[in-house]
């Protein structure tokens, strides 16, 4: 990977756009991932649906690089956007869980994954491993600090697996709720709809993922006592504009339930929602820690469901086809 990460500085030197390119989960990891870059290496950065670039007619500004996060390298509409920037004159870094593929093939430079093989149709360990191959990218000025913080998050991974009865009481209250809703700001949005989806894709329950500050906007219709709120509260300059969302559940019946890492919010929720503590971490990383409480209740819920949430149905590992 080193002589990748300096093939890739020598890229990044030169960028002044990103567009990130994805589909799906690794989609959501570079919702994630513009957070980080834009925090940490200040560039300005758009993350794109392919399915929806690959239409487009797209400005494709002079030092433009492309990001394409795909799992399989192989996503058809995740290749065809790809192919779009290339022509228009972007270069192209793939980050990618797979040495060999279509994507790779158009690439400049090809940020491995190096998750193994993933044989279950929900993206998990890829997923994590694309947050974390992505964070080494946004932390280009700073690669040896950025490697001590992704170990610390790999040891808070191991607490938060530890924990994992809390996502079996929270996944009792998922499975009895007719819909589960998932909010955060900032980077915990990004958390939040990559939660909502693996709850869906495995459990079959309705989920949504909204920005906390969007609930007031038309999702508090929805709000009834057959409803459960997953809060991910892990940005703490917004904390506490995230806590007055969670009362506003609250108060009208709603189940909440709160992953946080900060100290205050449990201590502002006073016994009000169950909370689940993780690790605190850099803000740009908490969705790593966030996003393994949730994939484990994504899990737990299917499982209570009696579902298989290795094989959800009318999915396929790979999307080749449009
Ligand atoms: O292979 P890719 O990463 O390009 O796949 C993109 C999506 O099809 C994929 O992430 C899908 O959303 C996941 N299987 C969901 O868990």
């Amino acid at each position: 990977a080193d002589s990748c990460f300096s093939d890739f500085y020598r890229v990044l030197c030169q960028t002044e756009y990103i567009d990130i390119i994805a589909c799906g989960t690794a989609f959501h990891a570079g919702l994630c991932a513009k957070e980080a870059i834009e925090r940490l290496a200040r560039i300005p950065c758009e993350v794109t649906v392919a399915s929806e670039y690959r239409y487009r007619d797209p400005i494709v500004k002079e030092n433009t690089l492309c990001i394409a996060v795909s799992q399989s390298g192989e996503t058809a509409d995740t290749v065809e956007a790809v192919k779009l920037l290339k022509e228009r004159g972007a270069r192209i870094i793939a980050v990618t869980n797979c040495g060999f593929s279509s994507v790779t093939r158009m690439a400049d430079v090809v940020l491995p994954v190096c998750a193994h093989a993933e044989i279950c149709v929900a993206a998990t360990k890829s997923y994590i491993g694309q947050l974390a191959a992505l964070y080494m990218l946004a932390n280009r000025l700073r690669p040896h600090e950025a490697k001590r913080e992704l170990l610390n998050a790999a040891a808070g991974i191991s607490d938060v697996l530890k924990e994992r009865q809390k996502a079996v009481s929270f996944a009792d209250m998922c499975a009895g709720s007719r819909a589960v809703f998932f909010l955060g700001r900032g980077s915990d949005y990004g958390a939040a709809v990559e939660a909502s989806l693996k709850l869906k894709e495995v459990s079959y329950i309705f989920s949504d993922a909204y920005p906390a500050g969007e609930l007031k906007h038309g999702t508090l219709a929805l709000i009834d006592e057959s409803t459960l709120s997953v809060f991910i509260i892990c940005e703490s300059t917004v904390a506490e504009k995230c806590v007055n969302a969670l009362e506003q559940v609250l108060s009208r019946k709603g189940k909440a339930v709160v992953v946080t890492c900060l100290d205050d919010v449990e201590e502002r929720l006073c016994g009000k929602a169950e909370v689940w503590r993780i690790p605190a971490a850099p803000p740009a990383l908490t969705p790593m820690l966030s996003a393994v409480a949730l994939q484990l209740l994504a899990y737990y819920t299917a499982v209570k469901l009696g579902k298989d949430p290795d094989k959800p149905r009318n999915l396929a590992k790979s999307v080749t086809v449009e």
